[in-house]
């Protein structure tokens, strides 16, 4: 695996969505066979939405003990539960309704409430439920045309050692503010996984991934686990201006 991680190319977005659902299910299983629980930050994007919705069908529904999943957001727009916007929203609709994750093992990020206080209470929950230095076994993500995941926008400081668990983003390309995991929590997980499709995220990718390291300018840059493995899946369009 390179420094930039495990580029795994498939052929079309179905592709990127299938290789998403079999990362989540091998995922899953290995945390639920090694310490009974599975502990995922899920992406908003419409290109996880296709592995999500994956997940409710088989063959993948059924290879995964949903009563042992624990899910959080790695960010939410504050916006509230019901609003289209919503990641939450989106995962409800897209597979926690249907696969059965009992309610109290879905942690949502509060939209609805000040966007500091939503924060610091998300932080504190994953104290609690985590420790202080949380580790998910599973951080899913997605990659925006100028270069930000998560919540994490050009310009964001690489304060990859504050102490910051979760941080307010005052997201200004759409005027709403945004609620965001860390760096230090997405290079804390045991496994990263991006997923990115599409030709129109061809150039960013191969900046991202092949570029010069600029993380001010490009914070998907920021990504590099500490001791967990990332994984790249990524399409034959999106991948199309790689260095040959
Ligand atoms: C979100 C995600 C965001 C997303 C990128 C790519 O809340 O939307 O956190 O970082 O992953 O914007 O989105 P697409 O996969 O829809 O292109």
């Amino acid at each position: 695996m390179s420094e930039q991680g495990d580029l795994q190319i498939r052929p079309d977005a179905d592709g990127v969505a299938h290789a998403l659902a079999e990362a989540f299910v091998r995922a899953a299983g290995d945390a639920i066979a090694e310490r009974g629980v599975f502990n995922v930050a899920l992406s908003g994007g419409k290109t996880p939405r296709a592995g999500y919705e994956l997940l409710a069908t088989e063959p993948y529904r059924s290879q995964v003990d949903w009563s042992k999943v624990y899910v959080y957001f790695g960010d939410e727009r504050c916006v509230p539960p019901s609003d289209e916007r919503s990641n939450y929203r989106m995962a409800e609709q897209a597979f926690l309704g249907a696969v059965g994750v009992p309610r109290e093992n879905v942690h949502r990020i509060r939209g609805e409430i000040d966007p500091g206080f939503a924060a610091n209470e998300y932080a504190s929950l994953l104290r609690t439920a985590l420790g202080n230095a949380p580790q998910f076994d599973l951080v899913l993500l997605g990659l925006g045309e100028d270069g930000h995941t998560a919540s994490l926008f050009p310009g964001t400081l690489p304060q990859v050692d504050d102490g910051a668990l979760v941080r307010a983003v005052d997201a200004q390309p759409e005027g709403i503010w945004r609620v965001t995991i860390t760096p230090r929590v997405i290079n804390s997980a045991e496994r990263v996984v991006f997923a990115v499709e599409g030709a129109e995220k061809a150039s960013i990718f191969a900046t991202v991934y092949a570029g010069p390291k600029d993380p001010m300018r490009y914070p998907a840059q920021l990504v590099a686990p500490s001791s967990g493995n990332l994984t790249w899946l990524v399409d034959t369009a999106a991948a199309s201006a790689l260095p040959r």
